[in-house]
């Protein structure tokens, strides 16, 4: 099962990852936990490039943070779903389309086009998108790079993306609220996780 963390930064899905993927191991299951930018090596000399590069515009983000996936799908999360491992990555195609696209303002159907090369048909199974109010967002970063926002009104568009995004795909998206305790969310993230792996089996077993 491939599993994808979503939300704006400072909304906590680094914990929940780590929650995710010690409930996991517990249970036996043999989870491999990642990220993007920077799941691979050549990942991290893109992130290097991302956070603290140059400056550079809008579509050249777009590429690089494409490439980054592109890689880590290719050589990381592919073959650990063809191995039968799980997988969860702490941001993924949904990052691109409502930072890029809703924060950043470009055209989404170009985005989607990219966004659909970069993974080549790798949409995940669950989506967690943690939900947070863009000023608890903000107060929430305790360090800033290249990327990291000031401007209220982009968290406020990036949080609408998320919720846009998730109600065209009602079926992978799972809202977890990100304002209440990390164990809370933890607990909401699990159902969503048990009811999507029962989901996927009833079907491939009906
Ligand atoms: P990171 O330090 O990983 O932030 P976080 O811990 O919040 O995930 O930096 C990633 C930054 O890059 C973050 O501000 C979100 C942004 N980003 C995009 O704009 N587009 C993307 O496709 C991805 C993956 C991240």
């Amino acid at each position: 099962m491939f599993i994808t963390v979503e939300g704006v930064d400072g909304a906590g899905k680094s914990t929940l990852v780590r929650g995710l993927g010690e409930r996991l191991a517990a249970e036996g299951i043999d989870v491999v936990l990642s990220r993007e930018p920077g799941g691979t090596p050549l990942g991290q000399q893109v992130r290097q490039i991302l956070l603290d590069g140059e400056d550079m515009d809008a579509w050249t983000e777009v590429f690089l943070f494409c490439a980054d996936r592109h890689h880590h799908v290719e050589t990381l999360i592919r073959p650990a779903l063809n191995a039968g491992k799980w997988f969860i990555s702490d941001r993924y195609v949904d990052s691109t389309l409502v930072y890029q696209g809703y924060g950043q303002r470009l055209s989404l159907s170009r985005l989607r086009a990219v966004c659909e090369l970069a993974i080549d048909g790798l949409w995940p199974d669950l989506t967690l998108c943690i939900d947070l109010p863009a000023e608890q967002a903000i107060s929430r970063q305790l360090e800033r790079n290249r990327l990291g926002q000031l401007d209220l009104s982009f968290y406020e568009r990036v949080r609408e993306g998320f919720h846009r995004e998730a109600e065209l795909t009602p079926q992978r998206f799972e809202m977890l609220k990100g304002d209440a305790p990390a164990d809370e969310v933890l607990e909401s993230a699990w159902q969503a996780v048990q009811d999507r792996r029962a989901r996927l089996s009833a079907l491939e077993h009906p």
